[in-house]
């Protein structure tokens, strides 16, 4: 049951516009305990991305990097997937027309039961080779203090997406191309601020697609996009996952 009402345009172009397409931020967590980025009691606050979040960084001081991710792995671990993680898993499960693009590095829409989930900032869950570039899965939840290293001796880093480096060539070609096709886009819980995510929601709209964005606050998006749900995603994303529901049984 929702209590969240939904305009009828979006309703109507839930039923009828064709792909959708979600591209969620750190917010998205936010309702598991997981702190975002910027803004008051941001993981940004008081700590320079620059010494924590850069090649340049990981080469310097490895150890003070590694402790970073490693408490950021820490805190993953520990978080649920919330209502609007679960509710974007219900989405891709209920039509094959959806696709779901994150800038998150903690997993949480794989745990909630997302599938084909385009990780534009790789994963937490991975380690890749400083030298060799080499990637390996690694789930556990504690990794011990210092960076491990691979069979060929040089440190291994977490598999994420630093400043300065570029997005997996990849994920972001698939959703470039999930953006130009979409009838609807869901942008949720982002700030808009760090490229080339942020271009996908212009990108889709000059291709046709009705922008939506779910954030409690203003961001550079929000003068563009055809409709802000100014809210919390853990509550207006099972409405919107629930209308998107209806509109495919109306239509079968
Ligand atoms: P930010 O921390 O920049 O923005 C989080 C957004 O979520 C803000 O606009 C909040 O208003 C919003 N928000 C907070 N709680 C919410 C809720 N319950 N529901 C909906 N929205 C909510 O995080 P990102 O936009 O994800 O990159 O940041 C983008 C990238 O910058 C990250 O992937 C990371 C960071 O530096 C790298 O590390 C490469």
């Amino acid at each position: 049951m929702t209590t969240i009402p939904l305009s009828p345009a979006l309703v109507e172009r839930l039923r009828d516009s064709g792909p959708i397409l979600a591209l969620t931020g750190a917010g998205v967590s936010a309702e598991s305990g997981l702190a975002t980025f910027r803004g008051p009691g941001g993981m940004w606050e008081g700590r320079d991305p620059m010494e924590l979040a850069t090649p340049e960084a990981f080469a310097d001081d490895p150890h003070t990097v590694w402790r970073f991710y490693a408490w950021r792995r820490e805190q993953a671990a520990a978080a649920s997937p919330n209502p609007a993680h679960r509710a974007l898993a219900e989405l891709e499960s209920g039509r094959d027309d959806f696709t779901l693009v994150t800038q998150n590095v903690d997993g949480l829409h794989e745990r909630a039961g997302s599938r084909g989930v385009i990780r534009l900032h790789g994963t937490l869950w991975r380690l890749r080779c400083s030298v060799e570039g080499t990637e390996r899965d690694d789930l556990r939840d504690d990794l011990g203090p210092l960076p491990p290293r691979c069979e060929c001796g040089a440190l291994l880093r977490p598999a994420v997406v630093w400043f300065g480096e570029s997005l997996p060539e990849e994920a972001l070609e698939r959703a470039m191309h999930a953006a130009r096709r979409a009838g609807v886009v869901l942008v949720a819980g982002t700030s808009s601020l760090v490229y080339p995510a942020a271009a996908l929601p212009e990108i889709a709209q000059r291709a046709g697609a009705y922008v939506v964005e779910i954030n409690p606050e203003e961001t550079p998006l929000s003068a563009l996009a055809d409709e802000r749900l100014a809210g919390a995603a853990g509550q207006i994303l099972p409405a919107v996952a629930e209308a998107a529901a209806a509109a495919s049984r109306d239509r079968s």
